[in-house]
């Protein structure tokens, strides 16, 4: 991948750790995560992209999946997608409350979880409920790039590990927590 200035990468225990301004819908790692619905249906944001990249298939095979918790991962292929797998996870809904924190944790961990179980090796994120679901960028921020960390270093998988920024604002945001929690260590 060509790296331009909205391009960071990091390596933890062996494998990389990437932030990169881009849209998801074109990530060529081996899967994407879906920012989804309950019921795995096309949205509007990531959901809505992902769906529209990747044809109408896409949504007859998760129709087959019986929809998906809070915090919970599944997977469907691609399709039209360069990415051979979907990751449909779903982030909570923002309310304040203690739980918040735990379910996008969640999300994050159970998607490379997944991720881990099918032999995947490449896997791109976006910004989980930070749109329609009204995380605060910052805090949900934080919670991404820890989880992610962690996972890598307790587990050396999968080889990269990409989240996928969407403008110029929400990339500088997570620029300046991506160097705060590797100058941290
Ligand atoms: N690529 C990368 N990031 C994107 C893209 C894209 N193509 N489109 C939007 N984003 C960013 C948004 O700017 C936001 O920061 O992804 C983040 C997540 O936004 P949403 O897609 O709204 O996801 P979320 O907040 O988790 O809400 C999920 O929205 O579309 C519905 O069906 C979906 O009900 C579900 C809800």
């Amino acid at each position: 991948m060509a790296q331009n200035e909205n391009f960071l990468q990091r390596e933890v225990n062996g494998n990389k750790f990437e932030l990169l301004q881009g849209d998801i819908t074109k990530q060529e790692t081996e899967a994407v995560v879906n920012a989804a619905n309950k019921k795995l249906a096309p949205g509007g944001g990531v959901a809505g992209a992902i769906h529209r990249a990747a044809g109408p298939e896409l949504w007859e095979e998760s129709k087959q999946l019986g929809g998906c918790e809070t915090g919970e991962a599944k997977l469907t292929e691609g399709y039209e997608l360069p990415a051979a797998y979907v990751i449909h996870t779903v982030g909570p809904v923002y309310s304040n409350s203690p739980e918040d924190p735990k379910l996008l944790e969640s999300s994050y961990k159970n998607s490379l979880e997944l991720a881990k179980e099918e032999g995947i090796s490449s896997i791109s994120f976006p910004a989980l409920s930070t749109g329609a679901f009204g995380y605060p960028e910052r805090k949900a921020g934080e919670i991404a790039i820890n989880t992610i960390k962690s996972f890598l270093e307790n587990n050396g998988i999968p080889e990269l590990v990409r989240l996928v920024l969407y403008g110029e604002s929400s990339f500088r945001l997570h620029e300046k927590l991506f160097n705060e929690t590797f100058e941290s260590r």
